[in-house]
């Protein structure tokens, strides 16, 4: 189906019935609806307040890592497993949805994402924002090693029909190792929080607002194990990682990719044991 069609009011109010019946899409319709009624925007920077508050602390992916002691070489993961990710692009393509055209197709840094995890060689890893699964597939790759779990929480498109496309790239035998919740962050995160008694690594790739990153982080933080890693995706768009980072008293370290930037924060050894309280 050509992208135009899937713009038209009417696929989208067919797409809005498929989800109707999941409260987890009502507050996100709710804000959409309450947005176009008050004409409130929501607020994102502009390219010079994200170089402003992320430019000095940006670094090439090694030094990033470095500087928060793991010291791992940089795998990219389709590159470590071309056929892998080639039969996950066979897979979406097979869907026949227009993801690039939607922009829907994006992925993050997976340099980071797969280097991190095979650097620290962690074992538990949740992630939020899953849209096709590329993240997903590197995270499952690199926990292949530790016989880890991958949590991945993720509310699906809410304009496009059904949901049986997130996490397209992950082939069924991968997914045993692999618990994907349904949800919006705020009703996925803490059941995510109740499946493990800490997380190694977390990955926040979700919902991009300040409200939704102010929510996010400290809990994200609480259920890390010490010596554990928080990756932000799009840190760029707000000022939120970088007072997050403060309120931790951790430095700002962010690894820029092209126009965005990725936060990295770990969490000291010496740090508390993990709190799972949402
Ligand atoms: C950028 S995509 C994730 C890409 C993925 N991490 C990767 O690297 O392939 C963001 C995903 O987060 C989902 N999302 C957005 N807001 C969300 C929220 N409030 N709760 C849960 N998921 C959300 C979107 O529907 C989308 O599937």
């Amino acid at each position: 189906m050509h992208a135009r069609l899937y713009r038209t009011l009417p696929y989208k109010m067919i797409a809005v019935a498929s989800h109707a019946a999941d409260p987890d899409v009502w507050p996100y319709y709710a804000d959409r609806v309450g947005r176009r009624i008050t004409g409130r925007k929501l607020r994102f920077f502009s390219r010079e307040e994200t170089d402003a508050v992320y430019g000095a602390h940006a670094h090439d992916l090694l030094t990033a890592l470095r500087a928060i002691g793991v010291n791992s070489l940089i795998h990219d993961p389709r590159a470590v497993h071309p056929s892998l990710f080639e039969r996950g692009r066979q897979r979406i393509d097979r869907l026949a949805i227009p993801f690039h055209q939607l922009g829907l197709a994006g992925s993050s840094d997976l340099r980071l994402a797969y280097s991190a995890a095979v650097g620290i060689g962690a074992r538990d890893i949740l992630e939020t924002g899953v849209a096709l699964g590329w993240s997903s597939l590197a995270f499952l790759k690199a926990t292949e090693r530790t016989q880890g779990r991958l949590v991945s929480v993720d509310l699906p498109y809410p304009f496009l029909i059904g949901r049986s496309w997130v996490g397209a790239a992950v082939p069924d035998e991968m997914r045993e190792r692999w618990t994907l919740l349904r949800h919006s962050d705020r009703r996925g995160i803490p059941k995510a929080l109740h499946l493990s008694d800490g997380y190694d690594l977390i990955h926040y790739d979700s919902d991009k607002t300040q409200e939704g990153r102010s929510w996010a982080y400290p809990r994200l933080w609480r259920a890390l194990r010490p010596g554990g890693l928080l990756i932000s995706d799009d840190v760029g768009d707000n000022e939120i990682w970088a007072e997050f980072c403060q309120s931790v008293g951790a430095p700002l370290i962010v690894v820029r990719r092209q126009r965005a930037y990725s936060g990295l924060l770990r969490k000291p050894e010496t740090a508390a044991p993990v709190q799972l309280s949402a």
